[in-house]
């Protein structure tokens, strides 16, 4: 164990974890906080993107005449002018982060939305008077719209090595032979789409053969990587900048057409171009939550113990690419189950290529095997939380490994302690207030921990300030304060004196903010960093005549809040600006990488959460409030608790609305999404959220990282609908098995 290890386990970081209000607020609140689609470059147009209208087919003509004509145009780029790229605009494909894309380089079409033309010109308005003016004729084919329709004839994922989906473990058959009591059902999630508040957008900017985005995206990185190749020119001929990013939720995660498309037009009439995609846009071109369909077998004996498991997948994709939504993931590391099997099959639908979403395979994964798992317990007639203790795993039963980290047992214990759930009267409909039925139902909530390699830098001026540096990402998920901790802790100086650069690729590379990542990957990179900083101040500072320091022996100094000083003989200190400041104007500088160690490889490393709801449904009408849910967590270590609190409340939320609300509907007739606004696409307001009452377990896992930080990002929307789903069941008997749950499903 070394020192870093030593002070997190005993618990004695003063900064990290610490509710900091946000670092970057003030910018926020005040306007100030500069987004993709915000920055003013010189000479800059506006560009507007058309799309397609049928979902299948070839563009037989495509008349640019008029818009061309129109006030203030500057460019139409159709497929009959656009520069060729490289492997016909496919050089970055590499499934899943680099994905196909639809950058005018042939005429066919795939999906009712397809990006076919870029209008530019000297303003927004303009451009999108121009749009309005492309005249296009289609030979169209009938699209594969219907997914009934598609899953007949379902295909595995395209998959270069063995692929985690299909695995099985013991012998199921024997299992299910063995169980005593079955549950057989299939369950079923929609079509969604993320819609963050900031939409994608795009400012591109050529100066010769240097190529600057300002780019909407969880991963500058990964553009950059995607738009060099796609392009064909160095990575170091493209930079790619986004300081604040307006949410991201996996749509960000992927590069996607428009970015492609706003640097070619930017190339073509060698000015700037900016590219923001409008609302209706967001469902189609930029990915979203494929829908699915999960057939779940659980066998047990009379006891509850499981003999038998099986989860099949099936979700739709584009017929332009694989994208495979996991979720029989929860299945292969949930319960104790000696026999399992699972599997996934992709049917493809002229759609936009589908992609990551909050929790991508856990949000919806948990869903199906939490809510089999309630109709287990009721086919036992047995406590739902009590199925699960019988059933809880010690080591993770698809692959046998231990844990690195695992205090479920806790959180159930927490949550179903301040929920009440002893008070629970098990018999659906039973329980009332007035007139409106009461449902108490809770489900276990999981998200795999992750980790890739990343960079940072640290750097300390002379006045005693430090800049800290990593290419990575804050979707507004807390980056920029969580890792001002980790330095202003590590470096010993106060959290004012820290400012924390991200969003830019010339920083130290960072990976994708996705996967909830960020703080066991760029975190570890900041401590490292600082610390060899904070190690070369006490070298340089023993060894120089002229500080109080001189000749002690450098493991006897510490850095404290701004302070030099002997940890023997407290009265031997000074300011580090102080010292600092003798030096001259030379900044001392520590640069790191961290990667995930070996070690991991022996450990299955998972958060977990129990997740109590309480619904009240409308006898009459079928509506269904949701008064309070009530969560326990174990993701860790939280390197900031109030951020922490509201990445939990925002998942919590939005696994109502996967449970209650969000549906995008694809119209069968022409392939198009019918409800593509958020008038209509619907997501919750306040007055649809009830207590939200959080708690967290905060037990550090250090097995997974020395910052016992495992991220949690994602975890926040697992385990919300199958509670939900559960508690609706309680309140009026009807077994729901397809999202959302809608009143009209309950009359
Ligand atoms: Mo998240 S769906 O991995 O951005």
């Amino acid at each position: 164990m070394n020192d870093d290890d030593r002070r997190f386990s005993e618990g004695t970081y003063k900064i990290i974890g610490r509710p900091l209000d946000r670092v970057d607020g003030r910018l926020k609140v005040t306007g100030t906080a500069r987004y993709a689609a915000e920055f003013s470059v010189p000479h800059l147009c506006h560009a507007v993107m058309v799309q397609s209208t049928v979902s299948s087919g070839r563009i037989a003509s495509i008349d640019v005449g008029e818009a061309e004509r129109s006030p203030g145009v500057l460019l139409v780029l159709t497929h009959q002018n656009a520069p060729q790229l490289p492997q016909k605009g496919r050089a970055a494909v590499n499934p899943p982060a680099g994905r196909v894309m639809s950058l005018l380089q042939d005429d066919v079409v795939n999906y009712n939305g397809q990006p076919i033309a870029v209008v530019v010109a000297d303003t927004f308005e303009r451009a999108t008077a121009a749009a309005a003016r492309v005249r296009v004729s289609y030979t169209p084919q009938p699209g594969a719209l219907d997914f009934a329709a598609a899953k007949s004839n379902p295909h595995p994922p395209a998959s270069k090595g063995p692929t985690p989906h299909e695995a099985s473990w013991g012998d199921f058959a024997a299992g299910l032979s063995a169980a005593e009591v079955r549950i057989d059902a299939v369950y079923t999630t929609p079509m969604e789409h993320h819609n963050p508040m900031e939409p994608h957008a795009t400012i591109a900017s050529w100066d010769g053969d240097q190529l600057l985005l300002y780019d909407a995206t969880q991963y500058v990185s990964g553009v950059r990587a995607t738009v060099a190749k796609t392009l064909g020119i160095p990575h170091e001929k493209v930079r790619v900048v986004d300081p604040f990013v307006g949410g991201g939720f996996g749509c960000k995660g992927s590069t996607w057409s428009h970015v492609l498309l706003a640097a070619m037009a930017s190339r073509k009439i060698e000015r700037p171009v900016k590219l923001v995609l409008a609302r209706p846009q967001m469902f189609g071109p930029v990915g979203g939550r494929p829908q699915t369909e999960q057939h779940i077998v659980l066998g047990a004996k009379r006891d509850g113990t499981l003999t038998a498991v099986r989860h099949d997948v099936i979700s739709h994709t584009s017929t332009l690419e694989d994208f495979t939504e996991p979720s029989s993931a929860p299945t292969r590391m949930m319960y104790a189950c000696a026999n399992g099997t699972t599997s996934h099959r992709l049917a493809s639908l002229n759609v936009g290529v589908p992609t990551f979403q909050r929790a991508p395979g856990l949000a919806t994964g948990t869903f199906a095997l939490e809510v089999a798992m309630d109709e287990l317990a009721y086919a036992l007639s047995l406590d739902p939380l009590e199925l699960r203790l019988r059933n809880y795993a010690m080591n993770e039963p698809h692959s046998g490994k231990p844990f690195s980290s695992n205090y479920l047992r806790e959180c159930y214990r927490d949550a179903a302690e301040r929920f009440g759930w002893a008070r629970r009267n098990p018999a659906p409909r039973s329980m009332q207030n007035g007139r409106y039925l009461v449902g108490w139902g809770l489900a276990t909530a999981t998200y795999p921990a992750h980790a890739q390699p990343a960079a940072a830098m640290a750097t300390l001026l002379p006045d005693g300030s430090a800049i800290v540096q990593s290419g990575t990402q804050d979707l507004g998920t807390g980056t920029y304060t969580t890792m001002t901790q980790i330095a202003a802790e590590t470096l010993g100086v106060p959290v004012e004196k820290v400012r924390f650069e991200l969003g830019d690729t010339s920083l130290p590379p960072a990976p994708v903010s996705g996967g909830s990542m960020t703080s066991a990957s760029v975190g570890p990179a900041v401590l490292s960093a600082c610390d060899m900083l904070r190690e070369k101040v006490i070298e340089l500072v023993v060894r120089d005549e002229k500080s109080p320091l001189h000749g002690s022996t450098p493991a006897q100094v510490a850095v404290e809040n701004g302070v030099i000083v002997s940890t023997i003989e407290p009265q031997r200190r000074e300011e580090l600006s102080a010292f600092l400041s003798r030096r001259g104007t030379t900044p001392l500088v520590s640069s790191a990488e961290a990667m995930p160690g070996p070690e991991m490889e022996r450990y299955a490393a998972h958060s977990y959460g129990a997740v109590f709801a309480e619904v009240l449904v409308d006898p009459d009408l079928g509506i269904i409030r949701v008064p309070r849910i009530v969560a326990t967590y174990d993701v860790g270590r939280r390197l900031n608790a109030k951020t922490a609190m509201s990445q939990l409340r925002g998942g919590i939320v939005w696994g109502v609305s996967l449970a209650l609300l969000e549906h995008s509907i694809l119209d069968q007739r022409n392939g198009r999404i019918v409800n593509s606004n958020l008038a209509e696409y619907h997501v919750p307001v306040n007055a649809d959220i009830g207590e939200l009452d959080v708690a967290f377990i905060d037990q550090p896992d250090n097995r997974f990282t020395a910052l016992g930080a495992r991220g949690i990002g994602e975890i926040g929307i697992t385990g919300v609908a199958g509670a939900l789903c559960n508690a609706v069941y309680h309140a009026t008997g009807k077994r729901i098995r397809d999202l959302p749950i809608t009143l009209d499903t309950l009359i």
